[in-house]
């Protein structure tokens, strides 16, 4: 395998929306997802159910299997007495079943194997656990998140600490001194996650094979394999089509290793599982709730002297995870004292994790709500209030922006959204029943490149060419982009490439996560297109290969990389009722070159659509008796649905962004939800007069005031 630097592509497919290459096979339902795979040669899969515990902390006491066993599809009871050990057991939330101790309301305590998925629920539900409870502590709060993580997701800094804020703010001439709270939130990808899997012997090792509904098939070997006490070679991970992922399927949950444990015990039958809607509330992950101290202190101009967020949050117990809600506030604006900072509590709860822009999302909330009112108290336009805080480089390592286009997408969404129409005063428009006001957020994400990726180029017969690479299609089009890439920078027709992808036997890829997976996964495709190119001609015979990995570009070293976008709403606050309605939600952006204008408009427009859910609606309510989510299901934790989302609309401004990848793109997944729920909440004080500091954004707040 070579390293290979790149060279800008030329575009000919991208920058066209061809059309999804995997289309045809999702909508006639010929797409396989990974419980729905038929094994030839192996028996017929067992149905794996999860028991998991009514106790949020305690000890495993007794597992009777008596009454189960006796289902007579029931074919196994597992618990931590007889499930298989690990090897490793440093990663709390994968090391289930290891001891009898228990982290969490919902945490795995014993597994049932059926015939039958029905059999397996039935079973799960005879299957009498008996605890030694103790008491737990399940709520965050201001007085108990006061531990410091070592450094907040993915690796880095827990806090800054520039100049002197206390001094500055102490002389500032208008200072914003505010709490912002975001709630619990939960991933609710369409496909519920999902894991086949089997042991075979080939050659005297053991292998383990899955289908897995994830972001990353090579970060579930990764995770797997060591915990397994197994080679990576001896775990092989495919993942063909995903139903949507979020974060949520970024890295293995607990359900993974359960599969793979209880197919460990079934003598080679294949073993399934399909998590439950109910259960994805406990296992798979969520967004922690925020609460984000901000202070901001400008002069009388709205340009800032000082700038500090201070977050705390949750982690739980079992496994650490920070969100570094604080993160954006460091590069945002120009603001010569800074200081942010992320404090935990330590809880007796699942697992939090990634869920779309981690960091961003709530961070972005706070900051460009408390910018809002901090225009406010200058008596300025929002607008005016960004482009007087506008820096010359990143505030935070003092390199150049490789692009920084802020208010060029705040000046296009201005005039597209009719801004300077816009009464200056709040609460001054009533159109019948309902207040009616608009509001403005800025949103920005890094653009990242991950290390460990390469990618294989084969000629086939009829000048056609196999490019394999492990990535992920999780919805989003990678499957569609990275054929587009391949054609461009073999200098063919799209038509030609067959994409290999999604299969851990495939040259490695790093997750479909970070909105990294276009540039990381694609930066490697041109390399190895272009060592092919250079090695073999344009007329190659059948049958050569090139395998390569894109060379780090030293001038990378020298920017920051960041995308930048702004986010405009209208919204409607009925006067007697209080409800929220956005009847438009427009976006613009600054994200590089955009390479298949269908499926990024589909990525903005998502986020967009999942901001404005977190603004008006998302939020896990917990029962703190028992330590647990009560809200379940989509009935009672509100996604947006289509009665919901009127006008949203989303575009980009034209880029090739020639530093970052050699295909100018930079990564769209996670910035339409950052910015949205602040707009959101803008436009609603600018609607009614009545500043809510706390999503979401529900009736009560406006009745209240
Ligand atoms: Mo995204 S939360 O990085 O999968």
């Amino acid at each position: 395998m070579t390293e290979q630097q790149t060279r800008t592509v030329s575009p000919r497919s991208m920058g066209t929306s061809l059309d999804r290459v995997d289309g045809a096979e999702k909508v006639t339902g010929r797409a396989t997802y990974a419980v729905e795979h038929a094994l030839d040669g192996l028996e017929a899969p067992l149905s794996l159910w999860l028991v998991t515990s009514t106790v949020a902390k305690g000890r495993v006491t007794a597992v009777e299997p008596a009454a189960a066993l006796a289902h007579p599809g029931v074919t196994a009871v597992i618990d931590h007495t007889s499930a298989p050990r690990l090897a490793q057991t440093d990663n709390g939330e994968l090391a289930i079943l290891q001891d009898d101790r228990v982290g969490f309301r919902g945490q795995v305590v014993a597994l049932v194997l059926a015939e039958t998925s029905e059999a397996a629920r039935e079973g799960a539900a005879l299957v009498e656990v008996s605890y030694e409870q103790q008491p737990h502590e399940a709520e965050l709060r201001e007085d108990n998140a006061t531990y410091r993580p070592e450094q907040v997701n993915p690796a880095m800094e827990t806090d800054t600490d520039d100049g002197d804020v206390d001094a500055a703010l102490a002389s500032a001439e208008r200072v914003v001194e505010q709490t912002y709270r975001t709630p619990y939130e939960h991933n609710n990808p369409l496909e519920p996650h999902a894991t086949l899997a089997w042991w075979e012997e080939h050659e005297g090792r053991e292998v383990l094979s899955m289908f897995d509904s994830t972001q990353g098939v090579h970060g579930v070997v990764q995770a797997l394999a060591p915990m397994l006490g197994l080679e990576p070679d001896q775990v092989r991970v495919r993942a063909p089509y995903v139903g949507g992922g979020f974060g949520s399927k970024g890295e293995a949950h607990a359900h993974v290793m359960a599969t793979a444990l209880a197919a460990r015990t079934t003598g080679g039958r294949p073993v399934r599982l399909a998590v439950t809607r109910q259960q994805m509330f406990a296992l798979t992950g969520y967004r922690t709730a925020t609460i984000s101290h901000v202070r901001l202190g400008a002069g009388r101009d709205g340009r800032l002297v000082a700038v500090e967020h201070a977050v705390q949050e949750q982690t739980s117990v079992v496994r650490e995870f920070a969100e570094q809600t604080a993160a954006p506030t460091r590069m945002m604006y120009a603001a010569p004292n800074r200081r942010t900072s992320h404090r935990l509590a330590r809880l007796d709860v699942a697992v939090p994790s990634w869920m779309r822009a981690p960091g961003e999302m709530p961070g972005m909330y706070a900051h460009e709500v408390a910018m809002d009112e901090l225009a406010v108290a200058c008596g300025l336009d929002p607008i005016v209030v960004r482009e007087r805080n506008e820096p010359d480089v990143d505030p935070e390592t003092g390199k150049p922006f490789n692009r920084r286009r802020l208010l060029e997408c705040l000046h296009r969404g201005a005039d597209r959204f009719g801004w300077d129409t816009r009464p200056d005063e709040p609460g001054a428009s009533l159109d019948g029943d309902w207040y009616v006001g608009t509001g403005v957020a800025s949103a920005t994400y890094p653009a990242m490149k991950q290390p460990g990726n390469s990618a294989r180029v084969t000629s086939v017969d009829g000048g056609r060419y196999e490019v394999a690479i492990g990535s992920v299609d999780i919805g989003t089009g990678a499957r569609t982009v990275l054929t587009q890439i391949a054609a461009d920078a073999l200098e063919v027709d799209p038509a030609v490439i067959d994409l290999a992808i999604a299969d851990s036997l495939l040259p490695s890829a790093s997750v479909a996560g970070g909105s990294s997976g276009t540039s990381s996964w694609g930066s490697a495709i041109v390399a190895a297109a272009q060592l092919f190119r250079s090695d073999h001609g344009a007329r190659p015979d059948p049958g050569l290969h090139t395998t390569a990995s894109a060379a780090a570009d030293p001038a990378a070293e020298e920017h920051a990389f960041h995308s930048f976008g702004a986010v405009f709403a209208e919204a409607r606050v009925n006067r007697w009722t209080g409800e929220v309605r956005v009847p438009r939600l427009h976006g613009v952006y600054s994200v590089g070159r955009v390479i298949n204008p269908r499926t990024a408009r589909s990525q903005l427009v998502g986020g967009l659509v999942m901001g404005l859910s977190a603004g008006l609606f998302e939020d896990s309510y917990r029962d703190p008796r028992f330590g647990h989510v009560v809200t379940q299901d989509l009935a009672t934790y509100h996604v947006a649905s289509h009665a919901d989302v009127l006008d949203v609309d989303a575009e980009w401004l034209e880029e090739i962004d020639e530093v970052f990848t050699p295909m100018g793109s930079r990564g769209i997944g996670e910035i339409g939800i950052v910015g949205t729920a602040a707009a959101v909440a803008n436009a609603t004080f600018h609607a009614t007069g009545v500043r809510v500091r706390s999503l979401p954004l529900t009736a009560e707040h406006f009745l209240k005031a």
